[in-house]
């Protein structure tokens, strides 16, 4: 019997829910015409959505200065709760100028079309290396989630939003479960500790390795790739998913997963962003969440456990998602499977080790991943997507 017989408490205890009504709709609608426009990036289109669907619960919208403050310098929001990416609207000085705190914002997504409205409560200017620092631990440009904060403008837009609607994602819409409807679904399906699996990459053998070994303890598994914006050379949400359906297909108990897109922006955070990444998951109702190696990490920006140590930071409590940490896992030629050093005493050159890296050089050098590395299936698949010949 579960401890919360209704799923476990979003963060903050209460789930978000920024969507209009289809009065209010109407009401922003009348005043499209008039209202201050601000265009929406790809990044700050998906965290509107994200809060408006109670993804980032408890936000409510754009941070505040004592918000943004707080969690760039100490991983906590103003009230105590742990929170360790800001979530900002980043505008130039030219577009900021002319906006007076107090008013209705019309927000457009990145092709122009009214999505939402912020209540524009504060505009501040933020210091951008003192940011990129804290959260990133470096102020590298060549680092792909720094250079975004270098790129944006040096004004953040501040208050409550509304989204106008929730509209179906253009390419993945049966995937498309929102935390309301994956809660729902848990529920329906009687799960009571789920485990949640964030990936930008092609499913590899470690992947499934770790998604298993966690499945072996738990009732379900919440598969949530993530298919917002990405650095350009990540393989493409598409085809990721594509990949996700073939090997659910031939390898997985279809009745104990569930896949469904995230639909956030990647920001390379490493250790901050994989407590930011829990966060989110418990807010879709998951009570366990996979930290593998380097999650979320990029180059040699971050130690290989980094982001394993990070949630010992924090009281366990507060953060009331439970990680599921993983060393890393290799193909192991002694015991003929997938291992880790806890559980195999190969010698390293029994090991092959695997990684979404690694598969992308492989195929941008026109190299399918062997069956050590990916599951025949998906090999070709990905062949396939990269025109290799096979
Ligand atoms: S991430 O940027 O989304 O973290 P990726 O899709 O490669 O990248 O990883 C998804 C999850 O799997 C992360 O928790 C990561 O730490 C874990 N992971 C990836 N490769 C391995 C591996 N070889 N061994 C253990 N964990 C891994």
């Amino acid at each position: 019997m579960s401890i919360y017989p209704d799923g476990i408490p979003a963060h903050g205890g209460q789930l978000i829910d920024r969507l209009a009504t289809p009065e209010e709709k109407q009401e922003y609608l009348q005043q499209a015409e008039t209202l201050p426009r601000v265009q929406l990036d790809e990044r700050a289109f998906s965290d509107l959505v994200l809060i408006a669907i109670g993804g980032f619960s408890p936000l409510t919208g754009f941070m505040e200065q004592k918000d943004y403050e707080s969690v760039v310098s100490d991983m906590h929001l103003a009230n105590g709760l742990p929170w360790t990416i800001p979530i900002t609207l980043s505008v130039s000085k030219d577009v900021a100028d002319p906006l007076q705190e107090g008013s209705w914002i019309r927000l457009d997504d990145p092709s122009g079309r009214f999505v939402g409205i912020l209540e524009l409560t504060q505009k501040y200017q933020y210091n951008k290396t003192h940011e990129v620092v804290n959260v990133y631990r470096t102020d590298e440009d060549k680092h792909p989630g720094v250079k975004v904060i270098y790129d944006q403008g040096d004004v953040n837009l501040a208050g409550p939003i509304w989204l106008l609607q929730r509209d179906p994602h253009p390419l993945f819409p049966k995937y498309q479960i929102d935390p309301r409807a994956s809660r729902a679904l848990f529920q329906e399906k009687g799960w009571n500790t789920i485990v949640g699996f964030q990936t930008r990459n092609p499913v590899h053998r470690a992947h499934e390795y770790i998604q298993k070994c966690a499945l072996e303890t738990v009732d379900g598994l919440f598969l949530h790739p993530l298919v917002g914006a990405t650095k350009s050379d990540d393989i493409p949400a598409d085809v990721r998913m594509r990949c996700y359906e073939i090997i659910l297909e031939h390898y997985y108990p279809q009745e104990r997963v569930i896949l469904a897109i995230n639909p956030s922006a990647m920001r390379y955070a490493g250790p901050r962003e994989a407590i930011f990444h829990a966060l989110l998951r418990k807010n879709y109702g998951c009570t366990h969440f996979i930290v593998g190696r380097d999650h979320a990490g990029v180059g040699d920006y971050y130690g290989t456990y980094d982001a394993q140590k990070l949630f010992d930071e924090f009281d366990p409590d507060a953060l009331g998602i439970t990680p599921m940490k993983f060393e890393h896992a290799f193909y192991c030629k002694l015991t003929g499977g997938m291992a880790t050093a806890k559980t195999s005493p190969s010698a390293p050159e029994q090991r092959i080790h695997l990684s979404g890296t690694k598969v992308r050089a492989m195929l941008r050098d026109g190299k399918l991943p062997p069956p050590e590395f990916s599951r025949p299936e998906v090999a070709a698949e990905l062949a396939r997507a990269m025109q290799i010949e096979h």
